[in-house]
């Protein structure tokens, strides 16, 4: 079993049980999900941190037993105590690291470790097992040389990625209004197979540039109209154009929702205005929807298949 750490702002919690629900089938009600499920610690913008549970205890002292008991051994580690309750003081957390460490076979190592061990106590049970840490990866494309006002953040792009994705990373995904390619720089870092497409020439030259500095391949994006693509995908992640930079009427978005639909059996729409009647009249079902808000702005994501 694997003990997920999470953080959200408030604003992010929708987006993140849907995100959740799609990678682990399971929402948080909390900071914390437990799951069999065993994704890669930086996979969500939401994972903070896991412990890939080895043991649990209903007291500290009967955990203690228990890693004496099964001659637990790991050399050059080190204990953390993981408060996720946020109840336990300083010194008391160090005490147990301490009482933990001191029953462990092999060496402790405090800087620099080989591996960490996480302790932490939720709901009153106690669990101890392997901790690692994000590396928040995906951060470093905030930091890319092209912005664009209506682009996706990053946090946004990656968590709508995994949403489209599930658990299968082995998907074949396609953006065909990428802009300068928020989703497709998170789709690549997780080494999914994807292509964007943008009409606008201008902005597919700054995808490209973002895609180039981050060491991507930048042919996976190229101008195209979505009107011209001939490829089918397994998911098609449509962020559909609106407000100064790329004016687009109601009617404009619904015809560009028709032709993502010729594209992939499954779409994650992402809008401002609700199109469930049109998605639905295309042979789609409306299999989740979530809204991701930031102050009074709301954009509106819709996970969609092809009713078989
Ligand atoms: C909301 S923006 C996408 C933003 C992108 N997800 C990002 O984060 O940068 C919508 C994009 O759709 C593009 N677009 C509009 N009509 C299109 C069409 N017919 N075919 C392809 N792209 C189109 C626009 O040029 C615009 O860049």
């Amino acid at each position: 079993m694997f003990l997920y750490i999470i953080n959200y702002q408030y604003y992010e919690f929708d987006l993140c049980k849907l995100e959740m629900k799609c990678l682990f089938s399971q929402v948080p009600y909390s900071k914390y999900l437990i799951t069999d499920k065993e994704i890669d610690v930086d996979r969500s913008p939401f994972v903070k941190s896991l412990i890939d549970i080895k043991l649990t205890a209903s007291s500290l002292n009967s955990l203690v037993y228990k890693i004496r008991a099964l001659n637990i051994a790991y050399n050059n580690f080190k204990v953390k105590y993981i408060d996720i309750e946020k109840d336990m003081e300083f010194e008391e957390r160090h005490k147990i690291e301490g009482i933990i460490g001191y029953d462990i076979i092999g060496n402790a190592k405090l800087h620099d470790p080989d591996i960490t061990l996480g302790i932490t106590k939720l709901n009153n049970e106690w669990i101890f097992g392997e901790y690692k840490k994000s590396n928040i990866i995906w951060k470093k494309h905030d930091e890319r040389p092209y912005y664009y006002c209506n682009s996706l953040s990053t946090r946004v792009s990656r968590a709508i990625v995994n949403i489209a994705a599930g658990r299968d990373l082995n998907v074949k995904m396609v953006d065909p209004c990428c802009g300068i390619g928020t989703v497709v720089m998170e789709a690549l870092s997780m080494g999914i197979d994807i292509k964007g497409f943008d009409i606008n020439p201008l902005i597919i030259d700054n995808a490209k540039a973002n895609l180039s500095f981050f060491g991507y391949d930048d042919s996976l994006v190229s101008v195209g109209d979505i009107h011209n693509l001939n490829d089918y995908y397994d998911v098609v992640i449509l962020d559909l154009p609106y407000g100064v930079l790329s004016i687009s009427s109601i009617n404009e978005q619904k015809d560009l929702i028709k032709c993502a639909s010729k594209l992939a059996p499954k779409m994650v729409i992402v809008s401002i205005k609700v199109f469930d009647d049109l998605i639905k009249s295309l042979g789609y079902k409306i299999v989740d929807s979530c809204e991701a808000a930031k102050w009074k702005f709301k954009r509106h994501i819709t996970v969609c298949e092809l009713n078989k």
